[in-house]
């Protein structure tokens, strides 16, 4: 995944605009866990954006490795890291492919030493399969894999902002060319191609959460799993923001066909103002993700 590692790429404010994961879901996650609790590693850990939250989030860790292919997210995620040491001080970083161990040492690279394996908003980039068998090589019987991610975000109290929440990412005169493919499409898709292999893994849980369906109570109650839900408070600027980290935000600026062009992110917050003149910049609504989870426990 090219974007993320380009080194113009700015992983701070990727860090800053990006969603952070709710602490209700990190209970699910506690309570799935079974014994011990010695070494997690979060693969594609970007700027530590879970790695970090774990660290303070679920019940403790004596080590967490955030590892990544990209230099940039790492060297941001050590700067974060380092912001706050006493609180991180079992925390470290290492750049790495997803399906690559080798900085466990060549004592625990593939001895299954590792009790938690997590990849957040990332496996969508991944080779799914050699992915999973790295992990089963790795983690120890009855450690957790967890997969999760977001993608799509709605307006819930705005219906009239859905139609420029496609025509944003997805539009042809937008962002729509500009993905990375297939990987994008498999999270547009909540990575429902990519199951975990049930010789490898037990106890699998999956869930996939529609974001359309908090605007109606009843489908609300028909979810059988707690789904992971992401919301947040947001003004259309800082949305803005939020579109600026996308990996297809990064390529349509590379592009100089895009050199006299309207900000896309700028004209996302014009058309909204259009749409609902009585908001401001600085108005806080409600902004929801399609999300999923899938976990597993190694046999
Ligand atoms: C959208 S970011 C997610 C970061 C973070 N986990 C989060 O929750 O926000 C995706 C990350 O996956 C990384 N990535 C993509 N393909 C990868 C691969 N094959 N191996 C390791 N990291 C990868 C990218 O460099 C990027 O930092």
């Amino acid at each position: 995944m090219s974007a993320f590692s380009a080194s113009d790429f700015n992983s701070k404010r990727y860090s800053a605009s990006r969603p952070s994961y709710p602490s209700e879901f990190y209970t699910i996650i506690d309570e799935y866990h079974d014994g011990k609790r010695e070494l997690l590693v979060d693969v594609g850990c970007g700027p530590g954006t879970a790695t970090l939250q774990m660290a303070k989030e679920l019940k403790p860790f004596d080590q967490i490795i955030g590892s990544d292919l990209s230099a940039t997210m790492i060297e941001t995620a050590k700067a974060i890291r380092q912001e706050s040491p006493s609180v991180y001080k079992n925390v470290s970083f290492e750049i790495s492919p997803s399906d690559d161990f080798d900085f466990l040492g060549a004592d625990s690279v593939d001895k299954q030493k590792v009790d938690m394996i997590t990849a957040v908003e990332c496996a969508h980039w991944f080779d799914f399969d050699k992915f999973q068998c790295s992990v089963y090589a790795n983690l120890r019987k009855d450690g957790t894999i967890a997969i999760w991610g977001y993608a799509d975000p709605i307006f819930p109290n705005y219906p009239e902002f859905d139609e420029l929440m496609i025509e944003v990412p997805y539009g042809k005169e937008t962002l729509g060319p500009y993905w990375e493919q297939p990987g994008r499409s498999r999270l547009r898709n909540m990575l429902k191609d990519a199951t975990l292999d049930p010789e490898r893994f037990h106890h699998i849980q999956v869930s996939y959460f529609h974001a359309k369906d908090i605007r109606d109570a009843a489908k609300l109650h028909q979810y059988t799993e707690k789904p992971l839900l992401i919301r947040k408070e947001i003004t259309l600027v800082e949305f803005a923001q939020y579109v600026r980290t996308w990996s297809a935000y990064h390529q349509w600026k590379q592009d100089p066909k895009n050199k006299d062009k309207q900000d896309v992110a700028d004209w996302f917050v014009e058309e909204s103002l259009k749409k609902r003149p009585e908001l401001s910049v600085t108005t806080k609504i409600e902004v929801v993700w399609n999300t999923f989870y899938k976990l597993g426990k190694r046999i």
